[in-house]
């Protein structure tokens, strides 16, 4: 006798993941995506990879390909071809990509990972157009991306909560090009923070525009520097210190990680030590600190992230001062580099998430929020 299981296989949730795309990080996100797009467990998904160029334009990877290259390491390919329409409009809940020359060629998505950091992928811009088609996202939405982004405004709101962070001025291009205020700004600047200095964009990430400032006479060049990058410039006082991080996973109820610590073998964290020295920064895990500190910093991490409205995943990086001891949130990415070997996973692993369950756990969180969003009511009272 045979039985009725009734048992259907459940169809593979279709992801894409986005890569690329209009930042300085253009070619960092291609290294974070060869990592997602590996890892992703075949037997649940089935995997689009959808390079975006320099411009902004979308293309399928039709064979999609990870290729070496000497500076970056492992890293996807980018293939223009084709001319890929998106359509967001097509059908609630989905993105549709056709390729207009041959319509056949229709990809449909169901939750979408964006491994794009940086401008226009981790601001805000791409997930207000991942919200108009409705389809499901991984990483934090409109707000907590747009906040997060903004140095600026992200210290106006850890402020409100009682967060600690470095004291700092923040500077508008306009203001800042009547010579007059220029002297102002500066002499106020240096009576407030003293020297050493910080002088950064206030929305670029990778440290791109950022630069140390140790002499009051280096300090207009170091701003006419960073306004290349931004239309608004801080200046913060230097901290001589550890940098700490914690990866905080969730939506309603996130939760950190175990902690872990940068070491630059450079003055600071800079671009070059990032992604060109292979040395430039070593990477500790779990951070040599003790344990009622590393919980108060893990407890901070996770206030701050509520405080600007994250969700689904950010890494929070904290200054720990090595003289006295304080620390201070630096920032909140809610990209960051994604690589097997960067410090977010890293850190989940740590904790006892490895790289591939973290991705799952992402796109569920993805699907949980997007459900509570379509609970909401948008017409009518
Ligand atoms: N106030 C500061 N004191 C000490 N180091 C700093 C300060 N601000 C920035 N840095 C150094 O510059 C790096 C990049 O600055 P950060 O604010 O994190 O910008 P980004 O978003 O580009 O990563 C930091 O990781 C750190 O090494
Ligand atoms: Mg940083």
């Amino acid at each position: 006798m045979t039985m009725k299981t009734g048992l259907k296989k459940a169809p593979k949730i279709r992801i894409g993941v986005l890569y690329g795309g209009r930042s300085g990080e253009h070619d960092v996100s291609l290294c974070s995506a060869a990592s997602v797009f590996s890892a992703l467990d075949r037997n649940k998904y089935t995997v689009t990879a959808i390079g975006l160029d320099r411009d902004g334009r979308w293309y399928v990877q039709e064979n999609p390909e990870i290729i070496s290259d000497k500076d970056f390491g492992r890293k996807m390919a980018l293939k223009k071809k084709g001319t890929w329409l998106v359509n967001h409009f097509e059908q609630k809940n989905k993105l549709h990509l056709y390729d207009i020359k041959n319509k056949n060629k229709e990809v449909i998505v169901d939750v979408v990972i964006p491994v794009l950091h940086g401008t226009f992928g981790e601001d805000g811009a791409l997930q207000g157009l991942l919200e108009l088609a409705m389809v499901p996202y991984v990483g934090a939405d409109v707000i907590g991306s747009a906040v997060g982004m903004d140095k600026d405004i992200a210290k106006r709101l850890l402020k409100e909560k009682g967060i600690p962070v470095v004291p700092s001025v923040t500077v508008n291009k306009q203001h800042w090009r009547e010579n007059a205020n220029a002297k102002n700004i500066m002499k106020d600047a240096l009576a407030k923070l003293g020297l050493p200095l910080f002088v950064k964009p206030v929305c670029t990430g990778s440290s791109v525009g950022v630069k140390k400032v140790k002499k009051k006479e280096s300090l207009a060049a170091a701003m006419n520097f960073a306004f290349q990058f931004d239309n608004r410039v801080m200046i913060e006082k230097a901290i001589d210190c550890r940098e700490i991080e914690c990866a905080v996973l969730g939506n309603e109820k996130p939760a950190g990680s175990v902690l872990g610590e940068i070491i630059p073998q450079h003055e600071f964290y800079s671009y070059e030590a990032k992604y060109i020295d292979p040395n430039g920064a070593a990477l500790k895990i779990p951070a040599q600190i003790n344990k009622s500190l590393s919980d108060k910093i893990r407890k901070i991490a996770v206030e701050g992230y509520m405080a600007l409205g994250c969700t689904s995943m950010a890494r929070v990086d904290f200054f720990l001062d090595k003289k006295t001891g304080k620390f201070y949130l630096n920032e909140i990415n809610t990209l960051p580099g994604f690589t097997s070997i960067s410090m977010y996973p890293k850190l989940w692993e740590a904790t006892g998430l490895k790289y591939g369950d973290l991705l799952d756990k992402l796109i569920e969180l993805a699907l949980d929020r997007h459900e509570k969003k379509l609970e909401i009511k948008t017409e009518g009272i």
